[in-house]
């Protein structure tokens, strides 16, 4: 009588094995379906080649491949969503070609330049998804005779500062200080560095650009039109097609620049001191920018906390003039003549990269030359001067909490001179400083997670009286899921609108006509692109 037990058994191993094999199929089928659209779109000097660019789970080096360009240890875990295929393009065809047939198979688009998004966007989504990795598309072409470089996304910020300073010692570029974000995303996304105050933000020194659209043509500033061209410069790439390069506007800088790092602690007055950093800093010569941490430490008493200021400062010019302005302007933060360094501008950059100064300068080629943690950031922006009791509220919150601080970075200068219409970053005149929370950790497992997610969380509650509201910004670049985001049905306008007004404010409307006009089926989508207007978005494979 063992039939009647073994039958359902092997009827439910049945059942599993063409569970599996059907899964496989899926998976398979997904794959071949795109290489074979690949081929069918690519010129016939191409088609060879096409299998050695595209990955599924099933290659050998897909996890290499997808781990290369994670920068957040959050998104590194078994649990993480992984893509059904990788194509790491080597030329434009293949970006145009991967646009054309993701969209034929109704398949979400992931869009990876340098992979340093904080939430983790450009390689993770909860569909089935592709991963259009760029790192391999990262020519930087500089042209000192017009001022002006060629630089595709997959390039990396130092990798674009080398290039320069191979060509010219008087030339930069104001982008970000970490040497290893990407183009793609930094400069779509706005891009702000230490010479905001002087420039603007990266894009306000962006002249031309090439993307792929959805119908996979490439588009340049003038085929494109001065909407589109407005909006992928702030308003996130990713809602509208795929940047292959941008055309950037060199800027003069110094032979010699000026660095300063210095810390105070609360009985080193620095309560008075951040609380005179709100009324100066944003005032003080646009060559200077004195970016500053804020974070809880260990105090003299063994097992107390206390809140540590760090003052890191950059001028666009000698030590001399540099003590004369803080002198001036900003006596109380009692720098000493010692504490000025004076470097060439190339110098400064690895110096804000935390390199000593014996550092080849070629490890701003290096694509992974910092540390990967896991990590959370969130954003905000002060308009007002927090007052001294407020400021002392806040070390006790932070004390309290444990290991969440705040980098401060300055606005005021150029900031205040452009409109904020001018770009689809609104944050200009009338923002004293930007406020990143930041929350680093090393520990492992779900457990850690939870408890530094719900810190920032709760310090962000923390600081609502103090920052700006109705609607309360945020910084694109500074990628934060919490602030709201849109699952693309029926009420994605709504939805977007939550987080869109934080990002751009007034000019969110804007961004959402240009998305319309150019995408109106929503092809080009993620967690926290621009909306459609109207949803005509075609059933989106789950
Ligand atoms: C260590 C670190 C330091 C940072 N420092 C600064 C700083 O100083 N200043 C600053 O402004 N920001 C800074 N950021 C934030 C950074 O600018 C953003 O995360 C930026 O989006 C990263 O660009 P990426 O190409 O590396 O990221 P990715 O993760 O590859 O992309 C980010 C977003 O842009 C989209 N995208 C990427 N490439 C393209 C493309 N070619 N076409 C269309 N869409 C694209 C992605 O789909 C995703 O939505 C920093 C981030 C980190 C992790
Ligand atoms: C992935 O595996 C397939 C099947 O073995 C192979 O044809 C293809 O070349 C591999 N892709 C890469 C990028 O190695
Ligand atoms: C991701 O995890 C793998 C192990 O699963 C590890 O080898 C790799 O270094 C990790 N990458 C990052 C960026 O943490
Ligand atoms: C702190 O401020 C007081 C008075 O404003 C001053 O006397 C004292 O020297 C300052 N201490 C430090 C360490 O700067
Ligand atoms: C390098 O830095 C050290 C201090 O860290 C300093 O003493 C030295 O003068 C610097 N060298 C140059 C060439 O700037």
């Amino acid at each position: 009588m063992t039939t009647p037990v073994l039958l359902p058994m092997f009827s439910q191993l049945l059942l599993l094995f063409s569970l599996m094999s059907l899964s496989n199929a899926a998976e398979t089928s997904d794959y071949t379906t795109f290489i074979e659209c690949l081929v069918k779109n690519s010129s016939p000097d191409d088609q060879a080649s096409v299998s050695s660019i595209v990955y599924s789970p099933q290659n050998s080096s897909f996890n290499s491949v997808l781990q290369a360009y994670i920068k957040n240890k959050r998104f590194n875990t078994s649990a993480t969503p992984k893509p059904a295929i990788i194509v790491t393009a080597t030329k434009e065809s293949h970006v145009q070609n991967t646009v054309i047939c993701a969209k034929n198979m109704g398949i979400q688009l992931k869009i990876r330049s340098g992979g340093h998004d904080y939430d983790g966007i450009s390689y993770v989504s909860d569909t089935t998804f592709i991963i259009l990795d760029l790192f391999n598309i990262r020519k930087i072409d500089v042209n000192i005779a017009t001022e002006t470089a060629v630089v595709e996304a997959g390039a990396t910020l130092g990798e674009l500062y080398y290039r320069i300073w191979e060509k010219s010692d008087v030339h930069g570029f104001p982008a970000g200080v970490c040497p290893t974000v990407g183009v793609g995303g930094h400069l779509s996304g706005g891009g702000y560095g230490n010479m905001l105050r002087k420039f603007g933000l990266s894009v306000d020194n962006v002249i031309d650009a090439r993307i792929v659209d959805v119908n996979g043509k490439i588009l340049d500033r003038k085929s494109m039109g001065e909407d589109l061209f407005w909006a992928i410069r702030g308003g996130g790439g990713a809602s509208f097609g795929v940047i292959l390069s941008y055309t950037i506007q060199l800027v003069k800088v110094p032979k010699i620049t000026t660095v300063f790092r210095v810390m105070r602690s609360l009985d080193e007055n620095a309560t008075d001191i951040v609380h005179r950093y709100q009324f100066v800093v944003d005032k003080l010569d646009d060559g200077l920018f004195i970016r500053m941490l804020l974070q809880p430490v260990s105090g003299k008493v063994k097992g107390q906390k206390t809140i540590r200021a760090t003052f890191i400062g950059m001028f666009l010019g000698d030590s001399s003039t540099l003590k004369g302005i803080m002198d001036k302007g900003f006596p109380e933060l009692g720098l000493k003549k010692e504490d000025y360094s004076e470097m060439s501008w190339i110098r400064s950059v690895m110096w804000w990269a935390n390199f000593d100064n014996t550092t080849s300068l070629d490890t701003l080629l290096s694509r992974n030359s910092d540390g990967v943690n896991f990590l959370k950031r969130k954003s905000d922006y002060v308009q007002t001067p927090i007052p001294k009791d407020g400021l002392e509220s806040i070390w006790k919150k932070m004390v309290e909490l444990g290991k969440v601080g705040f980098v401060l970075n300055p606005y005021g200068g150029k900031m205040s001179e452009i409109s904020s219409s001018a770009t689809p970053f609104p944050h200009r005149a009338g923002n004293i400083y930007k406020l990143q929370y930041s929350v680093n950790w090393h520990e492992e497992g779900a457990e850690a997670d939870k408890n530094y997610m719900s810190q920032i969380r709760s310090l962000y509650s923390f600081m609502t009286p103090y920052v700006s509201s109705s609607p309360r910004g945020a910084f694109l670049n500074y990628r934060d899921l919490d602030i709201g985001v849109s699952d693309h049905g029926k009420d994605s306008y709504t939805e977007g609108q939550v987080y869109g007004e934080k990002y751009f404010g007034a000019n969110f409307d804007r961004l959402v006509k240009v998305k319309s006009a150019v995408d109106p089926e929503n092809f080009f989508r993620n967690e926290q692109s621009i909306p459609v207007k109207v949803m005509q978005s075609r059933r989106l494979k789950k």
